[in-house]
């Protein structure tokens, strides 16, 4: 019932040339599949190319980040409405490294939503605790305390617009990824929160899984009842290992 989501996360990598051809290769490697969908999120700069070389293609095209405010005096930001002219479907809200080195917070990113819903994007909202969190047996009231903040308030027409990413922050470039269990019982906790603030949407909502993921992981972790993608940052940068996780998310 919900198609598999591989979204690979290029965070501040890349250059345009290595952008381009790997957007080429995403989209090859993408084309022989119908039943699962991908996803790239290159930086602002590189949007409008790799956004020609996807056109025509099912691969989708998302930001990793937007402004909290529409339009005007704030140097140095880029509007939702910006990345909606560049094409892009998704925007990428509340990154742990966002929420952690650019201490990016709840009420702030809610803004976010705002903006992003606005445009009639696609937000996917990230949420994931600390390690510190996690072993001090906090990490499902951590989770469930970011989707209720940046999420509780949203109506029927704007939960058709999110998707969730559960990223555990001890998880993200570590090569440490949660077990397969530890991943389906956060995404069941978030599944069953959805659940309590719109009984309609999360039979159907996309929670996709990130942190440390790759080839050799990806089969057992996807394998649960509701992980339903993956949020991919090292291993998508690469043609050959994203290619491999494009074939193995089913
Ligand atoms: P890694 O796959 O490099 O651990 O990064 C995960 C991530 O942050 C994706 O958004």
């Amino acid at each position: 019932m919900r198609t598999p989501l591989i979204a690979g996360n290029w965070k501040m990598n890349l250059n345009l040339a290595d952008a381009s051809a790997l957007a080429k290769a995403v989209k090859d490697s993408a084309a022989a599949y119908n039943d699962r969908d991908v996803l790239l999120y290159p930086t602002f700069l590189q949007l409008t190319q790799v956004a020609a070389i996807l056109a025509g293609s099912k691969v989708s095209l998302g930001a990793q980040n937007c402004s909290a405010e529409k339009d005007g005096a704030f140097t140095g930001e880029i509007s939702a409405s910006q990345i909606k002219d560049a094409q892009a479907g998704y925007i990428l809200i509340g990154h742990s490294e966002r929420r952690h080195v650019l201490k990016e917070t709840d009420a702030f990113l809610k803004q976010k939503v705002e903006r992003v819903l606005e445009q009639g994007l696609m937000v996917m909202l990230c949420v994931g605790e600390t390690l510190a969190e996690r072993e001090s047996g906090k990490a499902v009231e951590v989770v469930l305390g970011q989707l209720n903040a940046a999420l509780s308030h949203l109506n029927g027409d704007e939960w058709r617009k999110i998707a969730i990413a559960y990223e555990p922050v001890w998880a993200i470039g570590t090569g440490k990824n949660a077990t397969p269990e530890d991943a389906q019982a956060m995404h069941e906790a978030i599944r069953g929160r959805v659940a309590a603030l719109n009984a309609d949407i999360a039979p159907k909502i996309r929670i996709l899984y990130g942190g440390s993921v790759k080839p050799d992981n990806i089969a057992a972790i996807m394998a649960k009842a509701d992980v339903d993608g993956a949020l991919v940052g090292g291993a998508s940068l690469k043609a050959e290992s994203f290619a491999e996780l494009i074939r193995l998310a089913k």
